[in-house]
């Protein structure tokens, strides 16, 4: 069942429950996830990203995705992850994303808005979902990136002036790292949703303990994005698959295990977000 984000997030604060983002790339990693959501009756978001679209074009992911989701047993929303671009999420929306995220989260609090609302107006009236980020989540071994902090009074102005559906925060997550260290500042985020009622979302969850992925859900975070987890575990499975079978040339039989991997990975971290 396709959907928007908001409908995915609806109720989950009660559930007490957070939905995951997973970035996904083609149609093994996409079908993997689909079938863990599947097997826990959970929703899911398939997350399309800037190093996915430069390798083959949005309107194709737009196509073969949505046609997943409508398959789907459970309900499945489409994503473009950080988009800095706004003719990308044109495109997005075009080829039948029904979520977007918009990242002004390198710009001026002032410009963020702006460019959000902009994308909001794109957005709203088709159905589709608009996410925002405030603060700013870094980048694990990239230099020039401005990470900051989420400070909550900025986040309710921010969440007020662009009327988001869902909003990303930093609060000690870092993108891309390969072992599970970040230091959650769980204060922060208990003071955030402290004055915003607005969904919140935690990106670089790879870098999340079990323990403190578990904890997300006692507090109002909806949406936790998983990237590194899903890839590493297809990278590794792929690679030992090619060492130990070396007269095999034909993918499909080579990438059947990477999905079981994927599959099982992406289960894991669902159930420890409550499902
Ligand atoms: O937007 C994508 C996510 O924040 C993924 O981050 O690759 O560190 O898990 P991750
Ligand atoms: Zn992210």
């Amino acid at each position: 069942m396709l959907v928007n984000l908001k409908e995915t997030l609806k109720g989950i604060k009660e559930k007490k429950c957070a939905v995951a983002g997973f970035n996904v790339f083609g149609y093994e990693d996409a079908s993997a996830v689909i079938k863990a959501a599947e097997a826990l009756k959970a929703p899911v978001i398939l997350m399309t990203n800037k190093v996915a679209v430069a390798h083959m074009p949005i309107e194709y992911y737009g196509l073969l995705f949505t046609a997943m989701a409508k398959d789907a047993k459970v309900p499945v929303c489409i994503h473009l992850d950080h988009a800095t671009d706004i003719d990308l999420v044109k495109r997005a929306i075009d080829s039948g994303f029904t979520s977007v995220m918009y990242d002004g989260s390198q710009l001026s609090i002032e410009e963020n808005i702006k460019n959000t609302k902009k994308v909001i107006a794109l957005a709203h009236p088709l159905n589709v979902s608009v996410e925002a980020e405030i603060g700013a989540v870094g980048y694990s071994g990239v230099e020039g990136y401005k990470e900051v902090y989420t400070e909550p009074e900025e986040a309710k102005h921010f969440a007020e002036a662009t009327g988001v559906d869902a909003l990303a925060v930093a609060i000690g997550t870092l993108h891309r790292m390969e072992t599970q260290g970040a230091k959650i500042q769980f204060d922060r985020l208990k003071a955030i949703q402290g004055v915003t009622d607005v969904p919140l979302v935690i990106h670089g969850s790879t870098g999340i303990t079990d323990e403190d992925l578990s904890k997300l859900t006692n507090y109002h975070v909806a949406k936790v994005n998983i990237g590194t987890a899903l890839r590493m575990m297809f990278g590794k499975t792929l690679r030992e698959e090619i060492l130990n079978n070396p007269n095999e040339f034909d993918r499909i039989p080579l990438f059947k295990k990477p999905m079981i991997k994927v599959e099982e990975e992406a289960k894991k971290k669902m159930q420890l977000l409550g499902f």
